[in-house]
């Protein structure tokens, strides 16, 4: 897949690794819709407000995609990072905070994905036949939750464990889906913390000791994107780091 007279939807595409990946896209000549619940998108990218989780607000933000031409893919970057203990303190979990976090994460991913297909799968065919590429992002806590992350952990494993199914599925109308799952990156979530602990995060980092730069994710989706062999496959990228318990 080529970049050039080609659209992609960014969902969180305004901010952290969907922000890197929205420059991105655009630097290497593609159109992009960031598809966000707020902020700004980045100069030169389409600014559509979305809610992934609602049917007719992903129908509006692909029918866009389509409209700029050349649609050819989506980028599943929203996300949200609650945690919450299972017990605390002799409190169960909100049972409602971990079907939001299903909802969003598992359930929007799926939203989105299944309505772009819907439009890849109209398409012109290109080089093998390719109509799109859809990229998830899945965490290393689909691996290796950490305490707190139950809701968080079943989400980015349903991410995980959807990927190939639908990767064999979409391959008769020539879309791929492949997955990227970061382990520590620094993005608003984790800039917010003080130095000292962003430091000890990155030293947890085997190889290279740091934070993950949002632009190394953004790099990978547009490698996803160009390689058409890459299908039905989760890559880490995450220096090597195997999260502990805690
Ligand atoms: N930063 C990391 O270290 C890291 C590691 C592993 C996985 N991830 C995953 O990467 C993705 C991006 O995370 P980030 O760190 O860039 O976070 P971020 O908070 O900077 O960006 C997430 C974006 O998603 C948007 N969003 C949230 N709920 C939404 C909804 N219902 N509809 C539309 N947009 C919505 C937010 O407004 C925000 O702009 C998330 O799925 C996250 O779970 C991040």
């Amino acid at each position: 897949m080529e970049f050039t007279n080609r659209t992609f939807l960014v969902t969180g595409g305004t901010s952290g690794l969907g922000g890197a990946t929205t420059r991105a896209l655009l630097e290497h000549g593609a159109n992009v819709v960031a598809a966000d619940l707020k902020g700004e998108a980045p100069d030169g990218a389409t600014f559509v407000q979305t809610d992934v989780t609602d049917e007719v607000q992903v129908q509006t933000a692909v029918a866009a995609a389509v409209e700029l031409g050349g649609f050819a893919g989506a980028v599943n970057c929203a996300g949200i990072g609650i945690a919450a203990k299972v017990l605390s303190k002799g409190e169960a979990h909100p049972l409602d905070l971990f079907n939001k976090v299903l909802q969003v994460n598992l359930a929007g991913t799926f939203n989105v994905t299944r309505l772009a297909a819907q439009a890849l799968s109209q398409a012109e065919p290109g080089q093998d036949g390719e109509r799109g590429v859809i990229v998830n992002t899945a965490s290393a806590a689909a691996f290796e939750g950490q305490i707190g992350q139950a809701a968080y952990a079943a989400s980015k494993s349903g991410v995980v464990g959807m990927t190939l199914p639908m990767a064999r599925e979409l391959a008769v109308h020539g879309i791929r889906v492949a997955a990227i799952a970061p382990g520590l990156f620094l993005t608003p979530m984790l800039a917010e913390l003080p130095q000292a602990a962003q430091d000890s995060l990155g030293k947890q980092v085997p190889f290279p000791a740091r934070l993950g730069d949002p632009a190394e994710f953004a790099a990978l989706v547009c490698h996803v994107i160009e390689n058409r062999m890459l299908n039905g496959e989760v890559i880490r990228l995450d220096g090597s780091i195997r999260m502990a318990a805690r």
